[in-house]
């Protein structure tokens, strides 16, 4: 039996493909290479170019390969292109959800992880966010996110499909020998903008603003290594296997890290002074993030093993350093 992982050629999802398979899983990918890159996934994979809104393609995937499992990554994600063009992020992420789960259900493929998002609570009331407190999406991005929650939780009552629903914090870091990182066209994550001034991209970092309510008065996030929300993936589909219910998990280190820490940080990697610029409040970002992961080391048995911010920015400094030019290197 194999696993389909959906957008297995992004960010996300190709240091998935590599996770599971250190776990000896038989993977399938599927990307459509909008924002993916056909290199980061390894040869021997089996690569359907499509979309997952065709439901033929999913279709064919679904008759070719015996699928036991489906991990979803597949979205658009950009917080500030979602409030200029809604209806991308909804045919996107939420017609794309619709084309799987019936693709799920015609297969009769049971089991679903899926990429949800700390966007999906919105502006919080308390720090740190336990996954039942409110949610209240601020953009269309965290809308769209909540919104496949809800079909999965709705679909799971009609057709037993069971899902686990991971809230994902920042995400940053790469795999640690440094064969596959983060490669965004258009980058919005602080880690890859503020390396790119040591890689001599970039004259300096511009801080969004150090006025906010904090140690410091720069934003607090809660920055969480790659490769540990792969592995949270591996147990949560174990935990499925296992007979588990379906939920949602929020996933984060549990400590919070302001952009000066996160620059600081980076200058002790990297050696390099890394100079700094405060520029505007971006629109619409709380001033903390931070979760609760307790219930995702409780119940599936989820230990991060990066723990420091040195240790996950090296890791992105030594993918960057290697292929300064990303996948085109
Ligand atoms: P990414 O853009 O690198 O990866 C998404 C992949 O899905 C890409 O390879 C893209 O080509 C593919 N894709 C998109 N739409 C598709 C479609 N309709 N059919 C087939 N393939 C499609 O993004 P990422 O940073 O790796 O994020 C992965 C997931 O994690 C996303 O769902 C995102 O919302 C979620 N997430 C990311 C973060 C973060 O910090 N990066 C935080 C929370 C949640
Ligand atoms: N920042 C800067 N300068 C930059 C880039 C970012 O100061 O050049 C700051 C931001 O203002 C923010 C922090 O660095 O305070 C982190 O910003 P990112 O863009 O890296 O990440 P976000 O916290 O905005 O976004 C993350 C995920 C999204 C998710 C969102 C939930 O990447 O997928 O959290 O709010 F939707």
């Amino acid at each position: 039996m194999s696993v389909l992982i959906c957008g297995g050629a992004g960010y996300i999802g190709s240091h998935n493909v590599k996770v599971f398979m250190n776990h000896g899983e038989d993977v399938v990918v599927i990307d459509n290479l909008v924002t993916g890159h056909r290199a980061s996934v390894p040869d021997n994979v089996k690569f359907y170019e499509g979309d997952i809104r065709d439901g033929k393609v999913l279709d064919k995937i679904f008759t070719e390969n015996k699928i036991e499992a489906v991990i979803h990554f597949c979205a658009c994600s950009l917080v500030g292109e979602s409030v200029e063009k809604p209806l991308k992020y909804f045919d996107n992420n939420v017609w794309g959800m619709v084309s799987l789960l019936e693709a799920m259900q015609r297969n009769h493929i049971d089991k679903i992880i899926f990429s949800s998002s700390a966007a999906t609570y919105g502006e919080p009331e308390r720090i740190p966010i336990l996954e039942t407190d409110p949610t209240n999406p601020t953009n269309p991005y965290g809308e769209s996110k909540l919104i496949m929650e809800k079909m999965m939780k709705w679909v799971n009552h009609s057709d037993k499909i069971n899902y686990v629903s991971l809230r994902y914090f920042n995400v940053a870091g790469a795999y640690k020998d440094g064969s596959i990182g983060e490669d965004h066209r258009y980058e919005t994550h602080l880690i890859p903008l503020i390396l790119q001034v040591p890689l001599g991209k970039r004259e300096h970092i511009t801080v969004y603003g150090d006025d906010y309510d904090t140690k410091d008065g720069t934003c607090i996030r809660d920055y969480v290594h790659v490769c540990d929300i792969a592995e949270a993936h591996v147990l949560a589909l174990n935990y499925l296997r296992n007979g588990g219910k379906s939920d949602i998990f929020n996933l984060g280190s549990g400590d919070g890290y302001s952009v000066m820490e996160m620059i600081n940080a980076a200058r002790k990697v990297t050696g390099h002074a890394i100079p700094v610029e405060i520029g505007a409040r971006r629109a619409g970002d709380p001033a903390r993030l931070v979760a609760d992961s307790a219930k995702a080391r409780k119940i599936l048995n989820w230990s991060p093993e990066y723990v420091t911010m040195e240790d996950i920015i090296a890791t992105a400094w030594k993918w960057h350093t290697a292929h300064p030019q990303g996948y085109k290197d």
